[in-house]
């Protein structure tokens, strides 16, 4: 059975597009079959792994607005063993037309299920607000991966979104869970940060990734050539942080318990 799972924060530049091509690329390269869904209009994710977002016949807007089939927006990308659903500016049009739709928050999910079967791992890639698209994400999905970056504000914005997440789950999708909270862009020099990581972990326990992403220029150099980092930079620490994370959620979802840590 596939596994959809929201990477979600309505904060800007936490770490989401570069978590869900990586966390894909990862899963891929341990053989699961993967797709990243964009759902944002910035189409980060979709240039990121290379795919022109400016020359798409389809889009995950299509999808939702039910003007094409999920099967054939998706694209199989051979060179990085996953798949990938783009986006591009388009999906403010989608963000405004859900909103007349009685059914606008189910959009995504009756339209994966059409392909669920076909994949072990769905990853949503969320635009940096709690939208319509959010909402469709959190409908969808089994689990919520949240990166964050461990500063002042962030534990704020946190409460906010996990009162969504509770909301979603309480009225419409009980099946949905914190999947982790994950450290991205982590500096272990900075004492704010290590403060930071130690309310998140008094709070969260275990739902916090043991695997925290460095800051690592190679993590932001790799989608100018619309690549993953481990096809970029495989030896970089941004690409051991990402497998790690991967195998992380694979344990987790091999029903192994987590150690204490
Ligand atoms: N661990 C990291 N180290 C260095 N740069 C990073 C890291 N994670 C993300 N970035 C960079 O930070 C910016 C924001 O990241 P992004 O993944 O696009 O965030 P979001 O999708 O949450 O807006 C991008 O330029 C990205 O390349
Ligand atoms: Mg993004």
């Amino acid at each position: 059975m596939s596994r959809i799972i929201a990477v979600a924060n309505q904060k800007g530049g936490v770490g989401k597009t570069t978590t869900a091509i990586n966390l894909a690329a990862s899963l891929a390269a341990t053989k699961r079959r993967v797709l990243l869904v964009d759902l944002d209009a910035q189409g980060n994710a979709t240039m990121g792994v290379g795919v022109d977002k400016y020359k798409l016949a389809k889009t995950t807007c299509d999808v939702l607005l039910e003007q094409a089939r999920a099967a054939d927006v998706v694209q199989y990308l051979p060179s990085l063993g996953f798949s990938v659903m783009p986006a591009n500016g388009d999906m403010t049009e989608a963000e405004i037309r859900l909103r007349d739709v009685a059914a606008g928050d189910f959009s995504l999910k009756s339209a994966l299920a059409e392909i669920a079967a076909d994949f072990d791992y769905i990853l949503l890639d969320c635009p940096p607000a709690l939208s319509k698209l959010t909402v469709n994400a959190f409908v969808a999905a089994d689990g919520v991966l949240i990166p964050m970056q461990c500063e002042y504000y962030a534990l704020e914005g946190l409460t906010a979104l996990v009162d969504t997440i509770n909301k979603i789950r309480r009225v419409i999708n009980p099946r949905l869970e914190i999947e982790g909270l994950l450290r991205t862009m982590y500096d272990p020099r900075n004492n704010l940060a290590n403060d930071v990581s130690e309310q998140l972990l008094q709070h969260f326990g275990d739902k916090v990734y043991r695997t925290m992403v460095p800051r690592n220029v190679r993590l932001a150099e790799a989608p100018s050539h619309g690549l993953p980092v481990i096809g970029y930079d495989p030896a970089s620490s941004g690409a051991k942080a990402y497998l790690a994370l991967a195998g992380e959620l694979l344990r987790r979802h091999d029903g192994g318990q987590l150690p204490l840590g």
